[in-house]
Parts: structure tokens; sequence; C-alpha cells
């Protein structure tokens, strides 16, 4: 496959552009896309709202206004332009018969279904149907399934009229800068690389805390819970690219088969060794069950059964309302040997590796220095800011939707990965174990330290901002 060959997106077609995903990600994304000179088709939405143009226009204009500190009239004034709306019932053969007019002789056109994905396969089969796919690309959003079965059956659907070259599937974690780094710090630094596999490593903690609930999202998220909310997806694409080997070559396939290889290699996860946990007042969330016992927090040990990996647990945990918003990828090194120079007793702690991914990207390196009487040795820590040192990147969905409209897939994941996920974490879905209460703004409940037992301890994530580098050289800094 030639994804990274660059095709002319003749049109892109956005279901659902009266949602909420269009109004809190997409306009926006699109007027970035518009500012630095990226985009150069139509933009047509399709919902049943019954709006005017100008009424489209004006969502648009509301949805970005607020939130772009340098707002420009001129510059939404071209991507205005490009904007066209067609009203129409989803499953209405005339809603179909409308577009295709719209579309007139526009070739390789981007259907973006930001609708619910019970609806993808209606969708589909009505723009096949109209003779609207045959050199389309269809974006669709997650959730794809609610487990491993609902995953095929869906993917089943969109391949009665697509092939898998056809489709691109969003998570918008792979399009965070700091996750793609993942790969270039790895294999660009042969200080990394080397070190990065059981011989050294002794775990891996993955944190991902949001220090908000559920809020107006209760009728969603109960159905759903943090494992098939964050876990399933964004966490499990995060852990791949901690763990794959390096891809042979530049195309999409090169990638995703070496993330395919991981989960591949990692047996289902064990309910023992899963705990999961609610927030005390998630129950009174309008739209959540009163009795529910979805999770808003897990924690889990999994592994990978490889000759890099074997032996090193993954140790991953997400939850909302917890004390701090953050996500991290946390490496621990073995311990080193006994410091004999030192005297008795005298230990190191173990080396880390964290890459924050939220908020404030960076990379933190935790070394041992002498301590100050000089019989010790004292943890310090290197710290980067990406934004500091390489600017501030494109934002997910700006990226993805970028490399969406020029055909390149490497940020999109592939069926097979999305169905081994499933697998993987299909024994903690059904039966579930018992909810453990938390208070909201604690790290989760206590249970969860039982897990990492016999390795080191869920670390305090790495909260500091990183004080400007600018002026003057880069120094270790002591660790709070
Ligand atoms: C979404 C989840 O996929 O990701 C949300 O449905 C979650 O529950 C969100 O809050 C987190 O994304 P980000 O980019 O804000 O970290």
């Amino acid at each position: 496959m030639a994804s990274e060959t660059p095709e002319a997106t003749g049109a892109l077609v956005i279901f659902g552009i009266s949602g909420d995903l269009a109004r809190k990600m997409t306009f926006r994304a699109l007027y970035r896309l518009e500012r630095r000179g990226r985009l150069s088709c139509p933009v047509i939405g399709v919902a049943m709202d019954d709006w005017t143009e100008d009424q489209l226009r004006a969502h648009a204009r509301s949805a970005v206004e607020g939130e772009e500190p340098r707002f420009s009239q001129r510059v939404f004034g071209r991507l205005a332009q490009r904007l066209s709306y067609v009203k129409g019932d989803f499953n209405d053969p005339q809603t179909y018969a409308r577009l295709s007019e719209r579309l007139g002789q526009v070739s390789k056109p981007l259907y973006y279904l930001e609708i619910p994905p019970s609806l993808f396969g209606m969708v589909v089969s009505h723009l096949a149907d109209a003779g609207l796919i045959r050199d389309s690309r269809v974006m669709v959003e997650k959730p794809f399934g609610h487990d491993l079965a609902s995953a095929r059956e869906l993917d089943r659907q969109l391949h009665e009229v697509l092939n898998e070259e056809q489709i691109l599937r969003i998570d918008h974690f792979l399009g965070k800068e700091p996750v793609m780094d993942l790969q270039f710090l790895r294999f660009a630094n042969d200080i990394l690389e080397p070190v990065w596999n059981r011989d050294h490593v002794s775990s891996v903690q993955i944190t991902m805390a949001e220090d908000f609930g559920v809020e107006d999202r209760g009728g969603f998220y109960d159905a759903v819970g943090a494992i098939r909310d964050v876990i399933q997806n964004h966490l499990m694409q995060v852990l791949a690219l901690v763990a794959m080997e390096p891809p042979a070559g530049a195309s999409a396939d090169d990638l995703r088969n070496k993330k395919a290889d991981v989960f591949r290699a990692m047996p289902q996860a064990d309910p023992d060794h899963c705990v999961r946990g609610q927030y005390v007042g998630y129950r009174k969330v309008p739209g959540v069950d009163s009795h529910s016992s979805t999770e808003t927090y897990a924690a889990m040990r999994l592994a990978i059964d490889n000759w890099r990996w074997a032996g090193v647990p993954f140790f991953i945990r997400a939850g909302k309302g917890m004390a701090e918003r953050v996500t991290e990828v946390r490496i621990l090194f073995r311990h080193p040997p006994h410091l004999a120079f030192l005297g008795r007793g005298a230990q190191a702690e173990p080396n880390q590796v964290v890459l924050r991914i939220d908020p404030d990207p960076g990379l933190r390196i935790v070394l041992n220095s002498k301590g100050s009487e000089g019989r010790i040795s004292q943890p310090v820590h290197l710290d980067l800011s990406f934004a500091e040192e390489v600017g501030r990147p494109a934002e997910p969905y700006e990226r993805l939707i970028d490399d969406a409209l020029r055909g390149d897939h490497r940020l999109f994941t592939r069926e097979d990965t999305v169905e081994e996920t499933w697998r993987i974490v299909q024994p903690l879905l059904d039966p579930k174990g018992p909810v453990m209460e938390y208070q909201k703004g604690s790290w989760g409940p206590a249970e969860a330290a039982l897990l990492v037992r016999g390795h080191p301890a869920w670390h305090e994530p790495w909260m500091a901002a990183i004080p400007s580098q600018a002026h003057g050289p880069k120094t270790p800094r002591r660790r709070r």
C-alpha cells in the first residue's frame, strides 16, 4: 500500500457536521489547516438539521472564534467559502442523490463519519448504492465496537463495500506529537535503544489521569467505562509504540505490522491483575445508573511474551476524577548493583525515562548523582520540553485530517490491531470484578498499589512545569 504517496482529495464530506465533534474539534482543525495553506478542497457537511449554509458558517465561526487566540477574519473567510451543506436523513437515498449532485465530477472524496458507529454500515451502503464509494476513502471515529465480537461485526459491515485501504480509523492519541515522538526517540537515539529491553528495564508504567469527572457525558460513559473508553484504544496504541521493533520501511503497513507483532505477543489480560475503581459521586451524575458498577478508573498488569519484553510487566492505569491531568509513560530500569565505593549498604535508585504526553509534552531522564555528603547517591533529572526545543506542533485532529486528505495512513489504526486489542482486554469486560470506590482528587483506589507488589510502586506522575531553558546551559534539576 502506497499510503505515503500524496493523493489529492477532491472533497471532504463530513457526515454529522452539526454534532459535538465538529463543534469541539473539526471546525478548529479545518481553520488551522486553512491558515497553514493545507486545505485545498471543498468541505461539504451532511446532517439532518434544518440549517442554511449561512447557519453552517455561523456555527463554524462560533466554534473557532472563541478558541483561537489570534482569530483571523481573512483565514476564516477562506474556510467559509469552502463550506456547503446538504440536509438529509442518513437513511434516505435522496440525501445521497443530493450529495452526488453536489459532488459532481469530483474525484477521490474523503467521507468523514462523525456519527455513531451503529450508523456506519448504513451510510457506506447508501454511498455505494449511489455510486459514490469507488475511489473514495472513509474516515471513522472510535468506538470501534464495544468488545471483540462487535468490533468484528462493525468491520464486516464496512468491508461489505470498502476495502481496508479505503478505511481510516481515527485514534486521536496517534496524532499527539509526543506519541509520534516515541518512535523517533527510541530508534534515532543510540543511547536509548540498546537498553530498551528486558535486560535493563524492570517495569513500565503508563498513566493517563484526568482531573475531571464524567460531567455531561454520563449517558455515554456509563455503558463504556475506562477500559473501553481509553485503555483498549489510546493506551494500547501508546504501549505498542513503547514496545515495538523498528519498522522496516516508511509505509503505513511497515509501522502497523510492528505494532501488530506486539499485540500478537500479548496474552489476554488477567482479571486477577486488574483493579477497577469508581469515584465517589459518579452514580449521581445525570445519565448514570444509580447502581452502576462501571469503572471510572482501571489499573492492570499486562505482559508481552517476546524476546525483548518477556518478564517485564507493563502496568497501565487510567482514571477520571484524579488528582491531576497528566498522561505519561515511565520506563523503570533495573537497580544498579551495590555501590561498594560508597561503603556498606549504599544503593542507587533505578534510572527512569519519562515521556510526558500531556500536558506540556516533554522527556525526563532520572539519573543518580553524588549526594552532598559524598556518601549517598541522590536522584536528579534532566528535563526537556518539546515545545521549547522543537516548537508547538499541529494539534491531533489538525494533523490527522491533514494526513487523511493526503492519503497518509500511518497514524490510523488497522483492523487487525483493533481486534487484537479487544482480544487482550476482553476478559476484563465480562464478567467484571468488583469496583472499588475512590475519592475525587486522589490517585485512585488503594488496591491498585497491590498490583505492582514486588516492583517499584506507582510513581506520582511528573507534573512540574519545565522551567525555561532558553537562557543558559541545561543543568540537571533536583527532584521535587
Ligand atoms: C476520549 C475519551 O477518547 O479521549 C475521553 O472518550 C477522554 O473520555 C479523551 O477524556 C482524552 O483525550 P485528550 O486528548 O483530552 O487527552
